[in-house]
């Protein structure tokens, strides 16, 4: 019974963020319309059966991850763990933002960041106002806007795509079984606000945990994000992707969600070879990224607007873009994925 009421309760949590994403992505749209009538234009209208698929897609997703807690992977907590009232605290902020999103849109002005904004020392093509944000990944405002605006952007399925990485990655590290739990070392590579360090203390409590990112601000708002859960607060390190701070075969478990298509392709090869080098004999590494044409061409409307709507200058070529090729070229051997939503899985190991 309580079973039964936990599920309902999930469905309910679930179902009052897509809700919220549909009814803010409609009367902003609206509004955008009228002072921007040209922007309006830029993506493609969905048919009613791409539609039809999509829900789907989405009720199979949160099946999924109902199940997964079912199957023990992780607390049921987790499927709770974004509270609303963190929704309201940065919604009106979110809303305030958006006349200077469209108007920066419409501008094209993509690399537009205020004066107290340090900017020097970044690689060129982080330097950019990704999703149109103010200030890209720099300021302390955008991480803390970040994570309403993705789940808007995704109608409330950010967190349970983040989830789907964590079930390959406990199948994974079954190969280091033998150690204590406490022994077991996991990366998170471009961990952001740390949602998904927060998922892998929650499905790992004893683990050692580790995230990098570029971003000084996200990673402050990671910092703090992660110091209010129970468990070892995990080591947080400013530094590119392209370098891993660490020693070579230092991680038995690497993970990476929504990096890679903000990536040049270039560098998507330089930043794998590099979760390689620090993936350790018999590791898995997992990637959660955008689906692509190759595995789901019947949204390729859907990728084709994106990047159109929002500032995603590498997302096409990534759309395209052989990721289990460049897996194996870096070494990675046993390389599977899964699609989940609008989302796709890289599950990879390292040679034992
Ligand atoms: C779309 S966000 C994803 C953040 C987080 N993983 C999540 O699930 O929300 C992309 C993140 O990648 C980081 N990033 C981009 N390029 C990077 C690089 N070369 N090295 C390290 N971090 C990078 C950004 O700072 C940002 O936090």
């Amino acid at each position: 019974m309580s079973e039964t009421l936990t599920k309902l309760s999930y469905q309910a949590f679930q179902q009052g963020k897509t809700y919220f994403g549909v009814v803010h992505k409609t009367l902003s749209s609206r509004l955008m319309n009228l002072i921007h009538p040209n922007l309006g234009h830029r993506g493609k209208p969905m048919t009613q059966k791409v539609l039809f698929k999509l829900q789907q897609r989405m009720n199979q997703l949160l099946e999924t991850d109902w199940q997964d807690t079912e199957k023990g992977v992780y607390p049921e907590s987790l499927l709770f763990d974004h509270p609303w009232s963190d929704f309201f605290r940065y919604y009106p902020m979110v809303c305030l933002e958006l006349p200077q999103i469209w108007e920066r849109s419409a501008q094209k002005k993509h690399q537009e960041f205020s004066p107290e904004i340090e900017t020097d020392g970044y690689p060129s093509y982080y330097v950019q106002n990704f999703h149109n944000q103010t200030n890209g990944y720099l300021s302390d405002n955008s991480a803390n806007l970040y994570d309403l605006q993705v789940e808007i952007l995704f109608n409330g399925t950010a967190d349970p795509m983040r989830r789907r990485i964590l079930s390959p990655l406990k199948q994974g590290l079954k190969a280091f079984n033998s150690l204590p739990a406490k022994q077991i070392r996991v990366l998170d590579v471009a961990c952001g606000t740390g949602r998904t360090l927060r998922m892998l203390r929650g499905c790992l409590p004893q683990a050692s945990l580790y995230g990098v990112d570029l971003s000084p601000a996200y990673l402050r708002k990671a910092n703090q994000e992660l110091s209010e859960i129970p468990g070892e607060l995990p080591q947080l390190l400013q530094a590119n992707a392209e370098e891993l701070p660490y020693l070579n075969n230092y991680f038995h478990g690497v993970t990476s969600v929504f990096l890679f298509h903000e990536l040049p392709a270039k560098v998507r090869q330089t930043v794998i070879e590099q979760c390689f080098r620090v993936t350790k004999p018999g590791g898995v590494f997992v990637i959660c990224d955008s689906i692509q044409i190759s595995d789901s061409p019947e949204f390729a409307v859907n990728m084709e607007s994106f990047p159109l709507l929002f500032h995603e200058p590498y997302y096409r070529d990534y759309t395209h873009d052989d990721l289990v090729g460049r897996l194996e070229q870096a070494g990675f051997e046993n390389i599977s994925t899964q699609v989940h939503f609008m989302s796709k899985y890289f599950i990879a190991h390292k040679p034992a």
